[in-house]
């Protein structure tokens, strides 16, 4: 029976891509958001305004916001880790800005140079101007259920941060299992505490499945009234400063768990497929996900 709605909003271009070792060129990258946009998607995390001396494989976000081709309802967003990443995204105008930090400060520090303490006026800075730009701010919240360099991470602590956050002006959290190693009892808890103080609306799961774990922990969220999750065609992804975190679960195994559940998620799956065979050609490696070898027959 029909269960409602459910937003899937895809970071392959940027989570996915971030991690590859093949530099895909701007043009195919391009040609990866533009057929992601045709099987319904609407919210792709375009690319990412990091220092390009730390992520290499995304230096051209500037080109690849210009020359995109934006189709009507979709949102275009990209990750910004300080004002002069903003600045470089208002130059090619984006739709939402997706402020990140870890609750965990091992992780913190190994991901963006800095404590969790010095991270807030560098994100409260952000917030403000990217406001008096008429931008959305989405907020990512790494290492929630552990941390590769300081182990296993309390909900009160993500807690802190998503509180911080909110009194920022962000207007979603997305909650980050980076290296993958949570299962449905920890997501439990951990929402458990968030939802006594904030609605399930404000809060969106991010799954890599390092473990296998992530569609159990989709399902237990789901559980817990989240209506947000994202993924990474065909499972594409990684944390560079995460040693052993894979990718994130695949939007194609998403969505066939949700709509066959009774989800609506208005996505075409042989368009995610299209999207998912596009993206393996360029890598030259065969990508991992149930739907992708169920397709190719395996
Ligand atoms: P830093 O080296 O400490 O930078 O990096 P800084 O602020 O000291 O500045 C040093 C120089 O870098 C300056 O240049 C800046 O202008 C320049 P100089 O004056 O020396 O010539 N610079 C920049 N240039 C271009 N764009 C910028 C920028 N910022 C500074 N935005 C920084 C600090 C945060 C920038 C760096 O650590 C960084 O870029 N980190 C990003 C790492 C990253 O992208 N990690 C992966 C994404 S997070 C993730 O995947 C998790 C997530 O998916 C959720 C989950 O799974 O949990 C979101
Ligand atoms: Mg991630």
């Amino acid at each position: 029976q029909f269960k409602g709605k459910v937003r899937i909003k895809e970071v392959g271009p940027r989570d996915g891509l971030q991690n590859e070792r093949t530099f895909i060129s701007t043009a195919d990258k391009i040609h990866l958001i533009e057929k992601l946009s045709e099987s319904g998607l609407d919210y792709i995390e375009a690319s990412s305004f990091v220092r390009p001396s730390w992520i290499p494989q995304l230096a051209d976000a500037s080109p690849v916001l210009t020359r995109l081709i934006r189709r009507r309802g979709v949102m275009y967003a990209a990750l910004i880790p300080n004002l002069r990443g903003l600045q470089r995204a208002l130059h090619v105008s984006i739709d939402e800005a997706n402020i990140f930090m870890s609750a965990s400060e091992g992780h913190n520090k190994a991901n963006i140079n800095k404590t969790i303490e010095e991270t807030f006026p560098i994100l409260e800075e952000v917030v403000k101007e990217a406001q008096a730009n008429h931008l959305t701010v989405r907020g990512y919240v790494s290492t929630v259920i552990a941390c590769p360099y300081d182990g296993p991470v309390q909900p009160e602590q993500v807690l802190y941060v998503v509180d911080r956050l909110v009194e920022m002006g962000v207007t979603e959290i997305s909650l980050g299992d980076t290296i993958g190693v949570g299962v449905p009892p920890q997501i439990e808890r951990l929402l458990e505490l968030l939802l006594e103080k904030y609605p399930p609306t404000l809060f969106a799961m991010h799954f890599h499945d390092t473990y296998g774990t992530a569609i159990a922990n989709i399902v237990k969220s789901l559980e817990m009234g989240i209506r947000i999750f994202d993924s990474s065609i065909g499972g594409l992804g990684g944390c560079p400063y995460a040693k052993g975190a894979t990718g994130n679960v695949a939007t194609e195994d998403v969505n066939y768990l949700l709509t066959a559940m009774g989800y609506e998620t208005g996505l075409d799956h042989g368009k995610l497929l299209e999207a998912a065979f596009f993206i393996e050609s360029k890598l030259g490696k065969p990508l991992k996900s149930r739907q992708l070898e169920m397709a190719r027959g395996e």
